[in-house]
């Protein structure tokens, strides 16, 4: 049986008519740029993830890089955060000017509150905790570790907009979040896409100059060539604010999907490999299903030999990339251990049971032999 790693199609029709229809909405009124549907798109976020202010940015590279700036985060600041991400959460920090610090992680993939804590210095502007597949990081220890020391949190959220601890979805419990909604994303658009939310004003005007390229705007509305800051293009295209629109009001049937696929992975799985643990108030925003075991490069050939694709994350860790390996080599040893034993497996909206207990009993027969 052939179960893809994604399935980006759009198959459904009255899905793909109601896209259509927002793309003629778009071409009638002819704000290609910053047209309502930004504005409307913004309000949602803002209202979902429960923080006053959201503003939409062309990437989710975007969004985090756009959160360190408007915190003043540069050059002669730390920033800590994990070696177990896409490398943009470290290179983010990095093109602030400021110096990413790693520090390793916990068995369920999420940074370590603890060796957080080791490396906080006077030069520790900020700490940016990456929440892994849709799984939240330890926040309240880290909200508290935070007050403490006088420290931003700003949450890279890319993976978790579905995700929440008790009451709290992620993205409400840093001074900033950012979240991605490229196509891989739970919520996502068709073509690049990101999002920022804040409870504070005066971060959230500093962030919409950020996203202008750093400029202001006459009593009009109207950006002109003056600039406050030094800043690029980061909008968000009226366009793919539209498309989110349509997946914001399919959002709940998009992750109720997967979290029946994940929930079959998690009954006939558990026991034969380790899964992700969940905090007990948490609902995980199922971007990824990650399983640790042994034997993982072989079990990735059986895999593939019967039509399952599957993923490693995040190979080389980011502290091993090129521009970060130089440094003091770091130990990292959950980190290290994690990307030899750990498999990302197929997890999407388009997959049917089937294909799940077909991934499973795979997985449980290649046990059954070793
Ligand atoms: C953890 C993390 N941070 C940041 C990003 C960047 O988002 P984008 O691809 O929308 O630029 C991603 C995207 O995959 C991500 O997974």
């Amino acid at each position: 049986m052939k179960v893809p790693y994604l399935d980006l199609r759009i198959l459904d029709k009255t899905h793909k008519e109601a896209l259509h229809k927002r793309l003629e909405a778009v071409l009638a009124h002819g704000r290609i740029i910053e047209g309502p549907e930004v504005q409307e798109f913004e309000r949602r976020i803002a209202q979902r993830i429960g923080t006053r202010f959201a503003v939409g940015t062309g990437s989710g590279s975007s969004a985090i890089y756009m959160a360190l700036k408007a915190l003043g985060i540069g050059r002669g600041d730390e920033v800590i955060t994990t070696p177990f991400t896409w490398i943009i959460t470290v290179n983010a920090i990095a093109a602030t000017g400021a110096k990413p610090v790693f520090a390793d992680i916990k068995t369920d993939f999420n940074v370590d509150p603890k060796k957080i804590e080791k490396k906080i210095r006077p030069k520790t502007r900020a700490i940016v905790p990456m929440h892994v597949g849709g799984h939240l990081c330890e926040m309240e220890f880290l909200e508290k570790l935070a007050r403490q020391h006088g420290v931003y949190i700003v949450e890279d959220a890319a993976q978790a907009i579905c995700g929440s601890l008790g009451a709290r979805r992620a993205g409400s419990f840093s001074t900033i979040a950012a979240f991605s909604m490229n196509p891989m994303k739970v919520l996502h658009g068709y073509g690049e896409a990101g999002v920022v939310t804040t409870n504070s004003e005066r971060l959230y005007g500093r962030l919409k100059k950020l996203r202008h390229a750093g400029t202001r705007q006459d009593p009009m509305g109207r950006h002109f060539n003056q600039c406050d800051f030094i800043s690029l293009n980061h909008k968000i295209d009226t366009l793919q604010a539209a498309f989110l629109l349509d997946n914001l009001d399919r959002l709940e049937s998009i992750w109720h999907k997967r979290e029946k696929i994940a929930k079959r992975y998690d009954a006939l799985l558990g026991g034969v490999v380790e899964l992700q643990q969940l905090h007990p108030d948490e609902v995980h925003g199922r971007y990824l299903y990650l399983i640790r075991c042994q034997k993982r490069d072989a079990l990735r050939r059986v895999l593939a030999q019967n039509g399952v694709e599957t993923k490693i994350v995040y190979s080389p860790l980011a502290c091993d990339a090129t521009p970060y390996k130089n440094r003091r080599s770091l130990s990292m040893p959950v980190s290290r251990a994690l990307l030899k034993q750990s498999l990302s497996l197929p997890l999407h909206e388009k997959m049917s049971l089937a294909q799940a207990e077909f991934v499973s009993k795979t997985i449980i027969k290649f046990f059954a032999k070793e």
